[in-house]
C-alpha cells in the first residue's frame, strides 16, 4: 500500500521480513560481527569516514544529545518549521540559553542571514534543519555550513537530516558538518525506532569537556561502546537486522541514483500540482526533493480525499500543525516509486472530477 506520507513510510517484505529472524544476545560476537558491518556501511550512507551511532531512538533523540553533548554557552536554532522550533525547545527546556533565527515558514534560509547572527554574538552550535517536513522547504545545508565556518570557524554544525538523508544529497564530512541524525522511518524505509547519527572527531573531544551530558545520549558512552560493536544499553535488535538487507538494498540502487530518483519525483508531483492549478507552498530554489507541499488552492476536504484515496490503498498527509487543511503533503521518499506517483495523481484526479 504506498504512502505517501512523510514518515512512517512502506518497508518493503524482505526489509520488514528480516525483523522476524531469532534474537541474539546483544554481548554476543554474532550480533557484534552484524552491528559492526552495519556501522560501517552507514558511513557511506552519511558520507562520513568518522562513526555513525545507531541507537534504540527516534531522531528527536539527536537533537537533544546535540544540546546536550555541545553546549555549554549558547546555541542558535535556524526555525523556518515545526522541526527547527522543536529543536529550539529541545534546547530551552535542557536549559541551554537559546537563539533562534525565525525565517518564515515556506521560505529557505539564506546563508547569509545565518552568518549575520553568528557575527553578532558567539554559539558553541548552529542547529539546522536540512528538510523541513512541515513545510516541504530543503535548507542548503551545504552553503549555511560554509557561512557559517568563515564567520565562526570554530563552531559546531548540527544537522536534521531526518526527512533528508538518504533521499536527499547530504554530505557531512565534505561540507564540514559535525553532527548529522536521521531517524528510520523516513528516506531509509525503515520501521521507525532506530535513529542514526554521524558525530565527527572534533565533536567527540568537544563532549568528553562538557559537563552533565547525561547517561543514554552521552556521545563519549555511546563511543566507547560502539568501539566494542555495541550500545551501552539493549540495542533495537530486530531493527538492526532491517537495516543490514536494507543497506544492501540502497547501496544495490546506489546512493546517488537513490538521490537521483527522489529528485525526478518531486519534480513529477512539482508539474502534476502547478498543471491542476495548485500553488507550492515552498519558495522556488529550496523545495524539497523527499515531500512536496501543495497549497489546497480548490479547498479540498483533505479527509474526505485520504478517505478515498484509501479504498484505492493509497494515502497522503494532511499540512502539518497551522497549515491543516491549508495545505497537504506528497511525500515521495523511500521505496516511492514514480509509477505509484503516477497511480496518486490518476487517482487524484478521479476525486477531483467525482
Ligand atoms: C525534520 C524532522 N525532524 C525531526 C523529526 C522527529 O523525528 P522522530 O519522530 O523520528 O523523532 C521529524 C519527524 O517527522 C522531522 O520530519
Amino acid at each position: 500500500m504506498p504512502m505517501f506520507v512523510p514518515g512512517p513510510v512502506d518497508v518493503a517484505p524482505e526489509v520488514a521480513q528480516a525483523q522476524t529472524r531469532p534474537m541474539l544476545p546483544h554481548r554476543s560476537p554474532e550480533f557484534e560481527a552484524l552491528f559492526h558491518s552495519c556501522e560501517q556501511r552507514a558511513r557511506a550512507l552519511f558520507r562520513t569516514q568518522y562513526r555513525v551511532f545507531l541507537l534504540a531512538a527516534t531522531g528527536t533523540a539527536f537533537q537533544e544529545a546535540c544540546v546536550r553533548n555541545l553546549v555549554t554557552e549558547r546555541i542558535l536554532v535556524v526555525v523556518n518549521g515545526a522541526f527547527g522550533k522543536r529543536w529550539a525547545e529541545v534546547a530551552r527546556t535542557n536549559g541551554k540559553e537559546t537563539d533562534v533565527l525565525e525565517v518564515e515558514w515556506g521560505k529557505g534560509v539564506r546563508p547569509e542571514q545565518v552568518a549575520d547572527a553568528l557575527q553578532r554574538k558567539r554559539y558553541d552550535v548552529l542547529a539546522v534543519v536540512h528538510n523541513e517536513t512541515s513545510t516541504g522547504v530543503e535548507n542548503p545545508v551545504r552553503d549555511i555550513a560554509a557561512a557559517a565556518r568563515e564567520v565562526a570557524p570554530e563552531i559546531f554544525i548540527c544537522v536534521d537530516s531526518v526527512s533528508g538523508l538518504g533521499g536527499t544529497p547530504l554530505e557531512m564530512d565534505a561540507w564540514g558538518l559535525d553532527v548529522v541524525f536521521t531517524s528510520s522511518q523516513k528516506c531509509l524505509a525503515l520501521p521507525p525506532g532506530l535513529a542514526l547519527a554521524g558525530v565527527s572527531d572534533r565533536a567527540l573531544d568537544r563532549a568528553k569537556e562538557v559537563p552533565n551530558r547525561g547517561w543514554y545520549l552521552d556521545f563519549v558512552r555511546l563511543e566507547k561502546h560502539r568501539l566494542k560493536d555495541s550500545t551501552p544499553a539493549t540495542p533495537a535488535i530486530s531493527l538492526i537486522y532491517a537495516l543490514d538487507v536494507q543497506l544492501d538494498r540502497i547501496f544495490q540502487e546506489g546512493l546517488e541514483n537513490r538521490w537521483e530518483r527522489h529528485r525526478r519525483m518531486a519534480e513529477m508531483t512539482r508539474a502534476w500540482a502547478l498543471e491542476k492549478g495548485f500553488d507550492l507552498f515552498a519558495e522556488e530554489g529550496f523545495r524539497s526533493q523527499t515531500v512536496t507541499t501543495v497549497v489546497n488552492t480548490h479547498g479540498l476536504d483533505v479527509a474526505q480525499l485520504n478517505a478515498f484515496l484509501l479504498e484505492r490503498n493509497m494515502r497522503i498527509a494532511n499540512g502539518y500543525g497551522p497549515l491543516k487543511g491549508k495545505t497537504f503533503r506528497i511525500a515521495h521518499m523511500g521505496e516511492i516509486q514514480p509509477q505509484d506517483l503516477e497511480a496518486l495523481f490518476r487517482a487524484m484526479e478521479a476525486y477531483m472530477a467525482a
